[in-house]
């Protein structure tokens, strides 16, 4: 704009935007000022001083929402992964608008305190593994623990990805928390400083185990002694005898150096272990709309990078312990896993009140589970 020159209605508009854009700094404020006062057009200070009280609200929106997403694994596993590009694509597809902080390895909150902080709004996001959602009073999703109740990732996958799915997502609600995916880990693995071939072999054994009642039944149920812990506190209790053993995909195993202070490992695949990303309700409710079609999009792009590294990811695992020497991998006969698979079908039995027997027939029904 001129000196003198005046505001005509055609040139109302682009002064506005011109002024919008130009007063990022403090400086080019008080060049619009002084550019102005020598214009000596009233109309023209009018629209500086306005523009001037809106500029704090104009600050505050540039300043990016941040999402906190915490969890406890390494970043070199599958979830680890999964967040990171989460992370990465949301920050690209925003434009900066949204700021994703990934705290791995219980940085901020072991996987104890964690669903805590979620519904406090402490964190934003979080992808704990299905076995802690009973903590919340959420019992059903411990039916992914059954033992043996997926023989592979496609039944599971029709289990995450269909109706029941989305029946248990909707469970979380009523706690303050929405479901956004399911994410995969793998399959798996038991060790300890004995070889567990048979049942008779858990027998005095302690166990770490995540919390969950059908972990729990299903160490009991061969004979063991299950000891909760946070994932936190497995490799120490491991290191210093607290506990004598632990389950867990070999990804989790490997990173976490659990190989380390095991002896030996059975490659027994005879539970599923995965995860529900989710996210504080009341903050996903209250984001504008624009950037939650956005997250959306980047949590199905997420999902899908998770479960198409997740097998690859446990394998690799799998080899590098192999490959380290530190514990000697046992493998079981088909008969040594059929017997596992019979005195584990406890576990089922005993929890058929506990998660709902009608839920247990719906998954049954799914993967073809032989009680079914
Ligand atoms: C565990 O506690 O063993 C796992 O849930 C850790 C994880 O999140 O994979």
């Amino acid at each position: 704009m001129q000196p003198n020159e005046c505001l005509s209605p055609t040139n109302w508009k682009s002064e506005f935007t011109k002024l919008f854009s130009a007063i990022k700094t403090e400086k080019t404020i008080i060049d619009s000022i002084t550019m102005m006062i020598g214009a000596g057009r009233l109309t023209t200070l009018i629209i500086t001083a306005f523009a001037l009280a809106l500029t704090p609200a104009l600050t505050a929106q540039a300043a990016p929402i941040v999402i906190k997403f915490s969890h406890v694994v390494a970043q070199n596993t599958p979830k680890g992964k999964a967040s990171d590009y989460f992370k990465k694509l949301v920050e690209k597809r925003t434009g900066g608008r949204i700021k994703v902080e990934v705290y791995p390895n219980s940085r901020l909150y072991n996987d104890k305190d964690e669903m805590e902080a979620l519904q406090l709004g402490a964190v934003q996001m979080l992808a704990p593994s299905l076995a802690k959602f009973a903590q919340l009073g959420v019992k059903e999703f411990e039916v992914f623990d059954l033992p043996f109740i997926f023989d592979n990732y496609q039944e599971l996958h029709k289990v995450t990805q269909g109706p029941i799915g989305a029946k248990l997502m909707a469970r979380l609600e009523p706690k303050g928390i929405h479901g956004l995916a399911y994410w995969d880990n793998g399959f798996k693995v038991m060790s300890a400083n004995k070889p567990l071939k048979a049942p008779e072999d858990f027998k005095g054994q302690k166990m770490r185990i995540q919390p969950s009642m059908v972990l729990d039944s299903q160490m009991r149920a061969m004979g063991a002694s299950p000891q909760a812990l946070p994932f936190s506190e497995a490799y120490k209790a491991l290191q210093t005898g607290d506990v004598d053993g632990t389950e867990n995909p070999p990804s989790n195993l490997y990173t976490q150096k659990m190989h380390e202070v095991q002896k030996y490992v059975t490659l027994s695949d005879h539970g599923y272990l995965g995860y529900a990303v989710i996210v504080n309700k009341k903050f996903w409710n209250g984001l504008p709309s624009d950037i939650r079609s956005i997250l959306e999009g980047a949590i199905k792009d997420a999902t899908k990078y998770a479960n198409n590294i997740a097998k690859k990811d446990n394998d690799e695992s799998l080899a590098a312990v192999k490959k380290s020497g530190k514990s000697r991998i046992i493998t079981l006969t088909a008969q040594e896993r059929a017997q596992w698979k019979k005195t584990m079908d406890k576990a089922h039995k005993d929890n058929m009140r506990r998660i709902g027997a009608g839920l247990i027939m719906e998954v049954y029904k799914e993967t073809g589970y032989p009680s079914y």
